[in-house]
């Protein structure tokens, strides 16, 4: 992936490279009934914060953290030195072998796209294995022009129906779904505003144009903050 390096320098500072709170994962864990010494990826872990809060709820397990993006990985390894049960490697999530117990991915399956990303994760689970990932989504048909705003760099993103529709096809059964609003998104864009503002002064105009992107971003998501969704899903081969 060939990111600006002011990109990368504002997005490794980063807790996480997007919305999402430590409980997602625990609750995940709780739905499926996971617990023991399993093996368990990220796929597309960011800078880790969920291999870190996978790693402290599942000290038996083995949590991988999988890459595409040298920096992010480079931040993330400091972060998980302290948890001898959780490694991150350079890699791309399309190519997983496994066999793992659980993939987890938040706000990462839109690479691959939703049917593509999990037909070829099937062969990467181990038998009984499950999938939980996190997607955009629409919360109808017919939202609002600042919704449609907020998403208009995703074009290809559609209701949660739809997306359960997409699980479907590539072969899934739906275990459990839940939506994240708000204080997901809320404790991500606090995050970004403040490295904003750390970098802001004496910014290079590189820089700065990658900031102005960062703040449009999060100007757009204010309009709208009770209809722009993530979309939590927690899948098993059928
Ligand atoms: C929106 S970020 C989410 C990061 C992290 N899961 C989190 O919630 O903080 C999506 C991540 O997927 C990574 N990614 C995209 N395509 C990938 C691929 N083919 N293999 C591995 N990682 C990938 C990106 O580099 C980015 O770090």
């Amino acid at each position: 992936m060939d990111l600006p390096a002011e990109f990368l320098t504002l997005y490794s500072r980063l807790d996480r490279q997007g919305p999402g709170l430590s409980g997602d994962a625990i609750w995940a864990l709780e739905r499926l009934g996971l617990s023991g010494p399993l093996a368990v990826c990220d796929a597309g872990c960011g800078t880790g914060a969920d291999c870190e809060t996978l790693a402290r709820a599942l000290p038996r397990a083995r949590i991988e953290g999988v890459e595409a993006v040298p920096a992010f990985v480079a931040a993330a390894q400091p972060r998980l030195a302290d948890l001898p049960n959780a490694t991150v490697r350079l890699g791309d999530m399309g190519a997983l072998e496994g066999p793992y117990d659980l993939i987890w991915s938040a706000g990462a399956i839109y690479f691959l796209g939703v049917t593509e990303g999990l037909r070829a994760w099937r062969e990467a689970l181990a038998p009984g294995g499950a999938v939980a990932f996190s997607q955009g989504v629409l919360l109808s048909e017919d939202e609002p022009q600042a919704v449609r705003d907020f998403w208009a760099p995703e074009p290809e993103i559609i209701t949660c129906e739809g997306v359960l529709d997409q699980v479907s096809d590539a072969g899934f059964e739906v275990i459990d779904s839940k939506l994240l609003i708000g204080a997901p998104w809320a404790a991500y864009y606090d995050s970004l505003s403040v490295q904003i503002a750390a970098l802001r002064p004496g910014a290079s105009a590189a820089m700065a144009e990658v900031l102005d992107g960062a703040e449009r971003e999060i100007a757009l998501w204010r309009q709208a903050p009770e209809r722009i969704a993530y979309l939590l899903v927690l899948a098993r081969p059928r």
